[in-house]
């Protein structure tokens, strides 16, 4: 890519040595790196802007409150959804698929309903239906996977039954970079009347998402794998659930009216929003967007695309590599192994070279079982990579392997 240079500028923590190696960053999955313009967001708002929102009639709220909904603006307008209130900030994809399990199991779930998830999903995205599983005699579904790791799609319809009441599945794999197609699970589910949830979690960081053309029930992302600011990510509801679900959540700022007989609730995105929300969060997370959108997501895809068909290329030259989910069709992630080898040992020894990779279950462990393996390491990209750190990275997995050897 052209502009390359004038990307990785903007990172500055990317111009760093690491055992005496230039920083090379492959564990984007876990957390992307942030640019200048998002830091700089969050000091210039402390320095210039600090105040809570909402309730002040004073010049530095009304001008915090102003940068708040402004950025929830500026995700309305990135995820291309009409109604900004159909945007609700949280602590993350975690908090957002938490608030979407407690809010369901208060009016919609029932004992005995049954919830289809897939193999691949994150472990944020099973305890929280587990849960409620546990609690209520519910039971999970599993899709399965087949041999080439990808979703048992035919699998599907015998799954559901006049009890299921919601499929929860991840877009993007997080430790195979596989991505589901939601068409295919979108047309199971409308024939069934199943409302969806979609973890966008490994998503939203690498590819376009428009909510209008997906037209999900429910999804779900974190800010910090999109450049943006830890303890921040978004949960959209559909218009009908903006409604409809329930607010697990109570506290100030939610509500219109309160006795202490009864509490009527603010309507829209505020009566999911209780307490002093992360206000340097959003304003940060807004940022990241204008960052995403500035390079453009299709560009960030077809980036990222270009690096793991090379990496994958040159990896599988490796006679002792194993890659899972090899395919062409990915977001910016690689999990391998090397033959006989533990994936800690390999993680530890590329850090002596620099190389920042993420070793372990990836908090996937049902997927882990279903490869028949304990753990995988895993380079995952963002826009800032380059072929150059694929070389480098590729040099130095060829001596680690010599070395365990
Ligand atoms: C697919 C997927 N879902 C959920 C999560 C949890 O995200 P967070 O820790 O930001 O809440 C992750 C994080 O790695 C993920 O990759």
């Amino acid at each position: 890519m052209k502009e390359q240079n004038k990307i990785r500028e903007q990172f500055p923590i990317l111009n760093q040595k690491i055992n005496g190696y230039n920083l090379v960053y492959f564990d984007n999955g876990a957390t992307s790196q942030k640019p200048l313009s998002v830091i700089e967001s969050i000091s210039d708002y402390y320095k210039n802007s600090n105040s809570n929102i909402h309730r002040g009639v004073h010049t530095l709220s009304r001008k915090a409150t102003e940068l708040f909904e402004q950025a929830r603006k500026t995700l309305a307008q990135h995820f291309n959804v009409n109604n900004d209130q159909q945007l609700i900030f949280t602590a993350g994809t975690t908090d957002s698929i938490n608030m979407v399990a407690q809010g369901l199991a208060k009016n919609y779930l029932q004992t005995g309903d049954e919830i289809i998830l897939s193999t691949y999903e994150h472990h944020s995205n099973i305890l929280p239906w587990q849960l409620w599983a546990e609690a209520n005699g519910g039971k999970l579904k599993v899709i399965p996977l087949l041999e080439d790791q990808t979703i048992d799609y035919a699998a599907i319809p015998a799954l559901i039954s006049a009890k299921t009441k919601l499929i929860a599945i991840t877009h993007v794999s997080n430790t195979l970079g596989l991505i589901t197609d939601l068409e295919k699970i979108k047309t199971i589910a409308q024939k069934n009347n199943i409302p969806i949830l979609v973890d966008g979690a490994q998503s939203a960081p690498h590819m376009p998402i428009d909510l209008q053309k997906l037209n999900v029930d429910f999804f779900v992302c974190s800010a910090h794998k999109m450049y943006g600011p830890t303890g921040i990510g978004l949960l959209y509801l559909s218009e009908k659930w903006l409604k409809e679900l329930s607010t697990s959540k109570p506290g100030g700022g939610t509500i219109k009216t309160v006795t202490f007989e009864k509490t009527e609730y603010a309507e829209g995105a505020l009566r999911f929003e209780p307490g002093t929300p992360n206000i340097s969060g959003a304003i940060g997370f807004a940022a990241a967007i204008d960052f995403m959108n500035s390079v453009g997501t299709q560009t960030i895809f077809d980036h990222e695309h270009e690096l793991v068909q090379y990496a994958q290329k040159k990896m599988s030259e490796i006679p002792e590599v194993i890659i899972y989910g090899k395919s062409d069709h990915k977001a910016g992630v690689i999990s391998f192994n090397i033959k006989e080898q533990h994936p800690f040992d390999v993680g530890t020894l590329l850090d002596k070279y620099g190389i920042a990779v993420r070793t372990g279950h990836h908090c996937t462990q049902p997927l882990m079982h279903c490869l028949n393996v304990q753990g995988t390491v895993r380079i995952s990209f963002a826009i800032y990579n380059t072929k150059e750190e694929i070389d480098i990275f590729i040099e130095k997995l060829v001596k680690v392997i010599k070395m365990l050897n």
